[in-house]
C-alpha cells in the first residue's frame, strides 16, 4: 500500500486558507477532491495534541469518503502564554471564526503578562501535523514547524488566521505581508509536507 504512489486524495479540511495552501503543495498531476464538492461537516476536535487531532480528522474524512485522505491540524504556540492558543488556535476566533477577535485576544493576554512586551521578542511558532490516512486503516503523520515572533501590530492582508501577527525568524515581514508563494516555501505546513512528499 505504501509503495504505490497516491493518484487521488481527499483534503479533509473546511478551512479555505489551508485548502488553498495544501493544494498548492501537492503535485499538479494528482486528482484533488475536497469539501468544495462534498460539504462534509468537520468532526469535533477532541484530541489533546496536534497529532491526535490530525489523525482524528484524516480518519473521519477517509471513513466518510472511502478515499485516501490528507488532514492538517495546526496552530500557533506563543511561549509567554505557555504555548497557548496551541491546539485551540481556531477556538480563539469564536464560533464565527473571526480572527480579528483571536488576534485581539493574543495581544490582550500578552499585555496581561507583560505590559512592556512591545520592547521584547515574543517568541512563537506555527505547528502543523499532516496525516495521510488510507481506507484500509494505515496512516502516516508528520510534524512541521516554523519559529518566529509576534509582531507588535497586525500587518498585511494576505493569508489567513494568525498570519498578520507572525514574523518568521530571519524575516522582517509578517506572513500576512508576504507573497503567498513565499510563505508556502518556509512555513510549518511545507516543513511537514516535505516529510510525506514521497507518497505522491
Ligand atoms: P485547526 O487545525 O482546524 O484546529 O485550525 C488551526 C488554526 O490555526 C487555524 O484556524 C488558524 O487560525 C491557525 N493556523 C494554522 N495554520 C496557520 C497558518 O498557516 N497561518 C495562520 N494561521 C494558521
Amino acid at each position: 500500500m505504501f509503495k504505490k504512489k497516491i493518484k487521488e486524495i481527499f483534503i479533509g479540511s473546511n478551512n479555505k486558507g489551508k485548502l488553498e495552501e495544501i493544494a498548492n503543495l501537492l503535485p499538479k498531476s494528482l486528482k484533488i477532491c475536497s469539501n468544495l464538492e462534498y460539504q462534509i461537516p468537520s468532526p469535533k476536535e477532541t484530541g489533546a495534541s496536534f497529532e491526535q487531532n490530525s489523525l482524528l480528522k484524516a480518519k473521519y474524512f477517509s471513513k466518510k469518503t472511502n478515499k485516501i485522505c490528507l488532514s492538517d491540524d495546526s496552530g500557533i504556540e506563543i511561549d509567554i502564554l505557555d504555548k497557548a492558543p496551541g491546539i485551540y488556535s481556531a477556538d480563539w476566533s469564536g464560533k464565527k471564526r473571526n480572527f480579528n477577535l483571536a488576534i485581539k485576544r493574543v495581544y490582550r493576554e500578552i499585555f496581561k503578562i507583560d505590559r512592556n512586551w512591545k520592547k521584547k521578542k515574543i517568541t512563537a511558532r506555527f505547528i502543523c501535523v499532516l496525516t495521510i490516512f488510507w481506507p484500509g486503516g494505515k496512516f502516516v503523520s508528520k510534524l512541521g514547524k516554523v519559529e518566529g515572533r509576534i509582531s507588535i501590530s497586525k500587518k498585511g492582508k494576505n493569508g489567513f488566521g494568525y498570519d498578520p501577527i507572525f514574523i518568521p525568524n530571519r524575516k522582517r515581514l509578517t506572513f500576512g505581508e508576504m507573497e503567498p508563494k513565499k510563505k508556502y516555501k518556509i512555513d510549518h505546513r511545507f516543513d511537514a509536507f516535505k516529510k510525506i512528499r514521497k507518497f505522491f
